[in-house]
């Protein structure tokens, strides 16, 4: 399985619609999300990735290059009929190597606290888990996680980070 930034306008089109599809009905901003931020996807500061195995789509993963240092992990998702193959594990890892070598020192990513999957992701990827972040249209709390890709272990530095890039952010 390989990652493939999409730069075609359809094919990042139906990326975004892929990964925001479940939330959408939920909460109907994201329909305006998309629009509001779509310079982003063309000044390359926001990217979206297909999960690509043999020429064969498996899903998408979403990332927000925030800022020199920080990266957000947007989102992740991959298709029911080819999940529990390690594909997510797969593209969170092909991910972090990318942000590695372009001198990134954190990956953020969010979920929410039910999201066991995720939270054992979180876990056996050896991501941090450093606070919540209350999210206020969604009016839910998600655990914040985030990857120490230079491996410095500084927690403060960490806990600004998310103050900065996080609204609702709050400290473990
Ligand atoms: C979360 C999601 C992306 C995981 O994708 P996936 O390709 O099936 O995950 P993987 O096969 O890489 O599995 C990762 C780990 O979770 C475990 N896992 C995956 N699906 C599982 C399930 N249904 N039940 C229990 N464990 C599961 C795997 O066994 C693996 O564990 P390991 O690290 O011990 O090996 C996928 O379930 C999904 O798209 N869900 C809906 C959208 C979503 O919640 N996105 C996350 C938003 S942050």
């Amino acid at each position: 399985m390989k990652i493939i930034q999409l730069k075609e306008a359809e094919r990042l089109k139906e990326g975004l619609r892929s990964l925001t599809e479940e939330f959408i009905g939920e909460h109907s901003y994201y329909s305006t999300w998309i629009q509001k931020n779509s310079s982003t996807f063309k000044d390359g500061t926001r990217i979206v990735y297909e999960l690509n195995d043999k020429e064969k789509v498996v899903g998408y993963m979403m990332v927000h290059f925030s800022t020199e240092k920080c990266a957000k992990i947007n989102g992740i998702f991959v298709f029911p009929d080819c999940q529990k193959r390690g594909y997510a594990k797969e593209a969170l890892l092909q991910v972090l190597e990318q942000l590695k070598s372009q001198n990134y020192d954190y990956a953020f990513i969010q979920t929410r606290t039910n999201n066991k999957i995720v939270v054992h992701m979180f876990d056996s990827l050896h991501f941090d888990v450093i606070g919540q972040n209350y999210h206020k249209i969604e009016n839910q709390t998600n655990l914040l996680a985030v990857y120490d890709l230079k491996e410095k272990r500084n927690f403060d530095e960490m806990f600004a980070l998310a103050e900065q890039l996080y609204p609702g952010f709050s400290k473990k």
